[in-house]
């Protein structure tokens, strides 16, 4: 038996920063991750994604650039490189986590963690064959995809027909077409790689409208912008899976699309079966682990940061919620603010969005100015992207004269969004941030061109 100051179980991004602020601040710290250090952010997520988009963006620059006097012969695209590179990237960025858990002094246990309950010495953990015994416990084991009960689905991920975007993201070869169940972020992304560079690409989406909560004219504008290379089945919900396609409903009549390759994106749900919260009574609501504003969960002592807790499954997310759990153990007051946190779907052109809407500012019964400006008002944008029909909302507090809200599609604007966030989140008055100099030109002078609007 080992007795720690802390026990973290789960090692992604939420799991690793909350041992690392926890050392930091004095905490004697075991992390226990039973796969890999990074968790789904660095190993089958954010990042890989990420990689292979840039080679995505890349192709497309080299293929489509005629009109910017650039034209190449012959440019080959290689999928399986594509994939071995994003190996590499993955390796060095686990790497990284695993050399500031050393430089930090976080004990790393390579085991499935599972709660066995509490006894006077402290909450107890068990390893592999060892048992740990922390005064605080930390729950950060994160998210896993949703398999909804559509009949034949099982089998077809058995047979390797149907993947999630684990598996697609190690598929060596280029299927000739995929079929994308969900068109929300997962699916768009991985739509919007394979639709890039050679893969015709149907996504099948149960809604009317791609991307959730997306402003309704930015899923315009990227489906528009994928128009050639991928087809778009909206209010469609696919209702089976064949040896060889996929069956959806629309308009009421059944239709089947034949496909070499099924990407199941339709969610993801917190994941804490097995992990023993019922051997201290931690209360979970739909398999999400409730917490407060702090991180705590009904028991004292125990906390649940990242997707876990199913608040908002988004890396960034996970690092905040850590900051505040530790901060929370260490007697520091700090809460997380959700309403402020950015959110971007890496299509290209980018989506990014923080804050309110106009829409859910006056649902808050706020009084508000929405400014729409194009993005080509920024002479950089222009200089890049003469056909571009990339824009900005800033939604601003009429009474109270400060930015609620920013929401952009265009390049950069997964970048742009931190300035924006800023705003929203230090909640200056417009007047004081009209005083700010952006760099000329770029594509962030948008901002200043919208703040000068009022
Ligand atoms: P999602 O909730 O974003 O989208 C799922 C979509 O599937 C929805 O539009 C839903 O209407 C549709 N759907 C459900 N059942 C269906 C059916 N039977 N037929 C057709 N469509 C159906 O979930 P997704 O894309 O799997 O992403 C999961 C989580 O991963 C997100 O909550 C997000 O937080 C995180 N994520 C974030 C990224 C980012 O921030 N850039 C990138 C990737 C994932």
């Amino acid at each position: 038996m080992e007795r720690f100051d802390l026990i973290v179980i789960g090692g992604g991004p939420g799991g690793y920063l909350c041992a690392e602020r926890a050392a930091q601040g004095g905490l004697r710290v075991v992390l226990i991750e039973g796969k890999h250090l990074g968790g789904t952010c660095l190993n089958e997520g954010c990042i890989p994604t990420k990689t292979l988009l840039y080679s995505a963006k890349l192709y497309r620059h080299a293929t489509e650039s005629e009109d910017f006097g650039v034209i190449g012969e012959k440019v080959v695209f290689d999928h399986a490189k594509v994939i071995q590179r994003k190996g590499r990237v993955v390796k060095s960025l686990v790497n990284g986590v695993a050399s500031a858990m050393k430089a930090n002094k976080v004990t790393v246990v390579t085991e499935n963690g599972r709660i066995a309950g509490r006894t006077a010495e402290g909450f107890r953990v068990l390893a592999g064959e060892q048992e740990y015994v922390g005064d605080r416990l930390v729950l950060a084991t994160g998210s896993e995809t949703a398999i909804p009960p559509i009949p034949g689905l099982k089998e077809a991920l058995a047979s390797g027909f149907a993947v999630t975007n684990r598996e697609l993201l190690d598929c060596e070869k280029l299927p000739e077409t995929l079929a994308v169940i969900g068109g929300g972020v997962i699916g768009l992304e991985m739509a919007c790689y394979f639709a890039s560079v050679g893969t015709h690409v149907t996504v099948i989406e149960a809604l009317p409208k791609i991307a959730g909560p997306v402003d309704p004219e930015m899923c315009r504008i990227i489906m528009d912008a994928y128009k050639d290379a991928m087809d778009f089945k909206l209010s469609c919900p696919v209702k089976e899976l064949t040896a060889d396609g996929v069956v959806y409903e629309q308009d009421g009549q059944r239709q089947e699309l034949k496909c070499d390759m099924v990407l199941v994106s339709v969610g993801r749900k917190p994941f804490t079966a097995g992990l023993g919260l019922e051997t201290l009574g931690v209360e979970t609501d739909r398999g999400a682990i409730v917490t407060d504003r702090h991180m705590c969960t009904n028991v004292a002592g125990v906390y649940a940061v990242g997707d876990c807790n199913g608040k908002a499954m988004l890396a960034h997310t996970a690092y905040r919620e850590a900051e505040v759990a530790v901060r929370h153990m260490l007697g520091q007051p700090d809460e997380v603010r959700y309403n402020v946190i950015p959110t971007v779907l890496y299509t290209e052109p980018e989506v990014a969005d923080v804050g309110e809407t106009k829409e859910s500012a006056e649902a808050l019964g706020l009084h508000v100015k929405e400014i729409k400006l194009p993005m080509n008002y920024a002479g950089r944008y222009q200089a890049e992207n003469e056909k571009g029909k990339g824009f900005i909302k800033l939604v601003v507090d009429m009474d109270t004269h400060r930015v609620l809200g920013c929401h952009m599609i265009g390049s950069y604007a997964s970048e742009l969004i931190l300035p924006a966030a800023m705003m929203v989140d230090t909640e200056l008055p417009v007047e004081r941030l009209k005083k700010m100099v952006f760099p000329h030109p770029s594509v962030g002078e948008i901002i200043r061109e919208a703040l000068f609007q009022l």
